[in-house]
């Protein structure tokens, strides 16, 4: 009793806060996707799990809300919603800033940088070195306390400019963002190397994490069908996965180019391929399978390691902010992605990968409407009733031939954002014309689209979460994803559901209120 009325003071107090605070006092914090406390971030870096805690380090600037001094920020979680800020893990240290890059349990030792109680958890990164003519290179740090405080090796760099350079054509400035992993029939290190504007990735091997020797290069013109206008390969990932279906593993190799997605600029490829411990030699590219989002606001994507087998999942994040420093958020600037799971499915003529929320989200979860089996024809609103700034909505649909379903969400005024599905083209979109500021940048309007078709039985599946300045919307198994930053007024929290140019039968619409 005493909680219930505790919470009904808090509505009410909400309430009147809601009316008297400026439109943006909160200044756009997302209420369940990470943001540092204060200041920049760009893209996650070496992300694992260690014992029961997710480790999740970014790219910050914390001394500014814009690029600049990069180092590693950390935060961890034990269930992937909830992050704790901790002090920066990878520091600026005489001048030299610590770029991109992954970590990796050294369960054997053989960095020998472990106690005997511990073996080490090793982090990979870029050095840059801005008085150094803007060198990049490559750099280890340790950590044997389960990853909460990291200690540089002594003897960095690992990799150093003049073993990049005959391997780079900035002969070693563009050397960047190390994906190290331990490949088992080697028995040997693995690095995966990005160079900045170049069209390639290069692989590194050692028996010891310290020395390295370069063993091969994947350029563009080495993958069949890869498009010649993708270039600008950065943060590299690489690992293995089932494909669903069939009793195979496949290597699969993810990284983010800076030109060619298809809203325009940077976006996150994936290639399967096959690794024999030196050269990845890729599978086939079909382009209409390549990218992972189709929106503008997923980059630099990482994959969590050492995830323990009994939970078995890929689980992937990146960066939502393609913008540097215009989004027009004051005390912080991106934020990380929903973790999302990754897999690989045949269906039809085409393997697929497939992403989906992490399912830790419906422990978050409190229902604020929910439709079966209903018919919606053009004279109807759905959900007009309904309101909310950071949402799980969840739509299932059969559609007449040549109609729209069209989900609006942060609709107020004359501000809304619209997901939409059109069956004539297959296709669906996210529409941010009229989805509040897009004044801050020429990039930040517009509609995006990915193709979507319908399953076997004709249903389509939307799932799209909605969190204060973000839209992310997962079309089918996962097939079809849209990223996309808005900033609407905190006032416009409302939503519809419309079809026209036909009917559509929804076999169920569940909306949720997520809060932590
Ligand atoms: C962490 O996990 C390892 C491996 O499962 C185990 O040996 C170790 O005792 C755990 N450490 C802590 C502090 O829980
Ligand atoms: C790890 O290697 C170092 C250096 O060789 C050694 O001192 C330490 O005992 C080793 N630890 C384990 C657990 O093997
Ligand atoms: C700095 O880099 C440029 C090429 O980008 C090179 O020509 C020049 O020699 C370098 N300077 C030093 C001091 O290394
Ligand atoms: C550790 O050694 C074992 C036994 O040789 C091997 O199976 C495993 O892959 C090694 N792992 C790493 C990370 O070195
Ligand atoms: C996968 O392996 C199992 C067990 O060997 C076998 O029964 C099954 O037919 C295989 N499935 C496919 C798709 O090859
Ligand atoms: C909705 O329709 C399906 C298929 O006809 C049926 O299995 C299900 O029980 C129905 N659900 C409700 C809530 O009526
Ligand atoms: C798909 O069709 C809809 C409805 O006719 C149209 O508004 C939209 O522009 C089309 N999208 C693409 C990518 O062709």
């Amino acid at each position: 009793m005493i909680s219930r009325r505790i919470t009904v003071t808090i509505k009410a107090f909400s309430l009147l806060w809601a009316l008297v605070r400026p439109a943006v006092a909160d200044d756009y914090r997302p209420a369940f996707h990470f943001c540092p406390a204060e200041n920049w971030m760009n893209e996650p870096n070496g992300l694992i799990k260690i014992n029961s805690t997710w480790h999740l380090f970014y790219q910050a600037d914390p001394t500014a809300n814009e690029w600049g001094n990069e180092c590693w920020g950390h935060a961890t979680s034990s269930d992937l919603l909830h992050w704790d800020h901790l002090p920066v893990a990878i520091p600026v240290e005489d001048g030299i800033q610590s770029f991109t890059g992954t970590s990796y349990y050294d369960s054997n030792n053989t960095s020998g940088l472990g106690t005997s109680a511990n073996p080490p958890y090793l982090a990979f990164f870029t050095g840059y070195d801005p008085a150094n003519n803007g060198t990049q290179d490559q750099r280890l740090a340790s950590s044997t306390d389960l990853g909460k405080t990291w200690v540089k090796f002594p003897d960095n760099p690992i990799i150093g400019i003049a073993q990049e350079a005959p391997h780079d054509i900035s002969g070693g400035l563009e050397s960047r963002d190390p994906k190290v992993f331990f490949h088992v029939p080697s028995g040997k290190w693995v690095m995966v190397l990005g160079h900045g504007g170049q069209d390639k990735l290069t692989f590194w091997t050692s028996s010891d994490t310290k020395s390295w020797t370069w063993v091969s290069d994947l350029a563009s013109s080495q993958i069949q069908g890869f498009p010649s206008d993708i270039t600008g390969w950065e943060v590299p990932d690489m690992f293995q996965l089932p494909i669903e279906g069939t009793n195979e593993t496949t290597w699969v190799l993810i990284f983010t180019p800076a030109q060619g997605s298809p809203p325009g600029g940077n976006g996150v490829v994936a290639l399967t391929g096959s690794f024999d411990g030196k050269t990845f030699v890729a599978d086939p590219v079909d382009p209409s399978t390549l990218w992972l989002d189709y929106g503008r606001d997923f980059d630099g994507a990482l994959s969590w390691e050492n995830v323990p087998e009994s939970d078995g999942r890929r689980i992937i994040a990146a960066v939502m902010n393609s913008y540097g420093s215009s989004p027009p958020t004051t005390t912080w600037k991106g934020l990380l992605s929903f973790p999302r799971t990754l897999t690989l499915k045949q269906i039809g003529s085409k393997q697929y990968f497939l992403q989906q929320p992490v399912t830790e989200l419906s422990k978050v979860d409190s229902s604020l409407a929910s439709i079966q089996n209903q018919t919606i024809t053009p004279d109807q609103t759905l959900l007009s009733s309904v309101h909310g700034t950071s949402l799980d909505i969840r739509v299932a649909f059969h559609i007449d031939s040549g109609a729209t379903l069209s989900l609006a969400v942060r609709k107020g005024g004359s501000e809304q954002t619209v997901i939409r599905y059109s069956q004539s083209n297959s296709t669906l979109s996210v529409d941010r014309t009229a989805s509040g500021d897009i004044s801050y940048d020429p990039a930040a309007g517009g509609v995006h689209s990915a193709q979507l078709a319908q399953d076997n039985t004709e249903l389509v599946h939307i799932w799209a979460l909605v969190d204060t300045c973000s839209v992310e919307v997962f079309g089918g198994q996962g097939e079809a994803v849209i990223s996309d930053l808005i900033f609407p007024s905190s006032t416009s929290d409302g939503l519809s559901l419309e079809v026209t140019g036909g009917t559509a039968t929804l076999q169920s619409v569940e909306v949720y209120s997520v809060s932590l």
